[in-house]
């Protein structure tokens, strides 16, 4: 390995749905406790590209490595394993059981004992999913399902998180809130790849950006080299 602390490495990475190549060739890593946004406009093959990560698409070509292992051709469950936990645009809660049902579920198979620490550790987190920890899911706000979602992969204690448009279709209360409480993943030390709209939570958690564009990578960098200029990027992504 080049650098001792890569977490991921995406390169030449092309994925197609039947005869549609949906990525095309992209490339791009993550260090160690750093936090990077994808961006992209609809349909630019953001979700393909963590799903790929995942293993829930295959890839037509190129490579994905993380921490020095070729997961290129892993099955999904075995990625999980290796500590990649992805929490999906459309969350895929299991809305006819309680919060803490689903959290307990993404714990994945673990003692006893580490399952209730990683409980507290959620709650922590997740005030307000402890207040609610025996509603069905089916009942909560779409925020408060959002913090289950994301809550189910903390349980996982995952080395990267993969967490697919956060604040998607959330009200701005709860974008601030769920902004916070990925803020604090990163203060912890959490690894992210995280794709979102929403470019003000994006750069105010993001270490660096990157913008897919047709399935491409067009633009990327240090969001602190952007000195709060957003309107060029924003340019660069919908125009
Ligand atoms: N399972 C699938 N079968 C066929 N085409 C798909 C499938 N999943 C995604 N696509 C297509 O691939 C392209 C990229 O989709 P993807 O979901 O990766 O985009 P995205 O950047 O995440 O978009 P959005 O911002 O809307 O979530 C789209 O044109 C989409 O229609
Ligand atoms: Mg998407």
């Amino acid at each position: 390995m080049d650098t001792h602390n890569e977490v991921l490495s995406v390169s030449g990475l092309h994925v197609s749905y039947g005869t549609k190549e949906v990525l095309r060739g992209i490339d791009y890593n993550i260090s160690e406790r750093e936090v990077v946004a994808v961006l992209g406009a609809n349909g630019s093959g953001k979700s393909t590209s963590l799903n790929a990560i995942s293993g829930f698409v295959g890839a037509s070509s190129g490579r994905i490595v993380f921490n020095g292992t070729d997961i290129t051709e892993l099955a999904a469950h075995k990625i999980f394993r290796l500590g990649v936990i992805q929490v999906s645009q459309a969350r895929d809660l299991f809305p006819g059981l309680t919060v803490e049902h689903n959290l307990r579920l993404g714990a994945a198979v673990r003692n006893r004992e580490e399952i209730e620490q990683r409980l507290e550790v959620v709650f922590n987190y997740f005030p307000r999913l402890s207040e609610r920890r025996n509603q069905q899911a089916r009942s909560l706000s779409g925020g408060e399902q959002q913090m289950v979602a994301i809550g189910r992969a903390v349980m996982a204690n995952p080395k990267l998180l993969l967490l697919d448009e956060p604040s998607g279709g959330l009200a701005p209360q709860f974008i601030n809130e769920i902004g916070d409480i990925v803020q604090a993943l990163k203060d912890d030390g959490a690894t992210m790849l995280m794709v979102e709209q929403n470019l003000s939570l994006a750069f105010k958690v993001a270490d660096r950006f990157i913008i897919l564009r047709d399935g491409m990578v067009s633009d990327g960098g240090f969001v602190k080299s952007l000195e709060g200029n957003h309107d060029e990027i924003v340019r660069t992504i919908y125009l």
